[in-house]
């Protein structure tokens, strides 16, 4: 099991050279269960994501890991709570799939230590469960997109962190892989105990697997709470700029968004016309 591990974030301020990118942000983890962030493209997420494991130094503000500044704490020993999974990770040229999996090892060893069989088991249980064991001897850079993202998540999971961060970590999977990944990490954060945070673009995805949902605009926290108060269509128009109808998941009972668009946009989804569904006949967008 993994330990609680509480961390914070406490009024901070991201930015690269003049902009402000997060502004005076507060957020609260709560440990050992799992938080999604949302957001429109460029409004902070990543960056928010790398500074609170310290590969980006705050402007203002702090992020506090068991009371502990992130930025003032050795970076092993950072790595061995806090794992993350950036949003385009970079793997050195002609690297295997093993030896990258193998590197999520490296904060639990000593300089010149052996391989342990605490690490053998740690790489081939996250082989296993992203479904990466036949790739291990392929280069990472032969890989489809799928396949790598699986491969960096077996890397982030052979960490064996108490808590995860994630960067969209179903990029490029395919449907079933992406329910395969979230579903790998609730049974992570249900088996371990393990606090999971990590931003992802599909809110209908996000409202599923989460308990926490987050929604970040212009590098401000818009609302933050249960998917059932967060993801309303006021908070898609608000944060999205995009009209929509929540219903509710028949299958996870969670809320459901369904976008309008300028070509599918009927006026009451539940007083509607049922020929005016039938396939070949075109929905006139309306006027609103
Ligand atoms: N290294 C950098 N140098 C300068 N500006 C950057 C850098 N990284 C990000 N930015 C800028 O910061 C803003 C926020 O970027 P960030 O990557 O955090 O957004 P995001 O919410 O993760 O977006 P996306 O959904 O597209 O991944 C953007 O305007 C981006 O251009
Ligand atoms: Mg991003």
């Amino acid at each position: 099991m993994t330990r609680d591990r509480d961390l914070l974030v406490e009024n901070l301020t991201l930015g690269y050279h003049e902009g402000v990118v997060i502004d005076s942000l507060d957020l609260v983890v709560p440990p050992g269960r799992i938080t999604a962030i949302v957001g429109a493209n460029a409004s902070g997420k990543s960056t928010l994501l790398r500074s609170m494991s310290r590969l980006l130094t705050p402007r203002g503000g702090q992020v506090l890991l068991d009371g502990k500044a992130v930025h003032g704490m050795p970076p092993k020993e950072l790595a061995r709570i806090l794992g993350l999974l950036p949003q385009s990770p970079v793997a050195p040229e002609g690297i295997t799939v093993a030896d990258l999996v193998g590197r999520g090892r490296h904060p639990h060893q000593r300089l010149m230590a052996r391989w342990s069989r605490a690490d053998e088991e740690a790489v081939a249980e996250a082989l296993v469960a992203t479904d990466t064991v036949e790739l291990v001897e392929r280069p990472v850079d032969e890989l489809s997109g799928g396949q790598r993202q699986r491969v960096w998540i077996a890397m982030a999971l052979a960490q064996r962190t108490d808590i995860l961060l994630l960067d969209e970590p179903t990029t490029f999977l395919d449907v079933s892989h992406q329910v395969e990944v979230l579903d790998l990490l609730t049974d992570l954060n249900r088996e371990r105990g393990t606090t999971i945070v990590m931003v992802l673009h599909d809110l209908n995805l996000a409202a599923r697997y989460c308990e926490q949902l987050v929604a970040l605009a212009g590098g401000r926290l818009y609302t933050a709470g249960p998917p059932a108060d967060v993801l309303t269509p006021e908070m898609v128009r608000s944060v999205f700029g995009l009209r929509s109808e929540v219903i509710v998941d028949p299958i996870s009972a969670k809320p459901l968004v369904l976008p309008r668009g300028r070509y599918h946009d009927v006026p009451d989804i539940d007083s509607r016309d049922p020929v005016a569904d039938l396939p070949g006949r075109r929905h006139v967008p309306s006027s609103a």
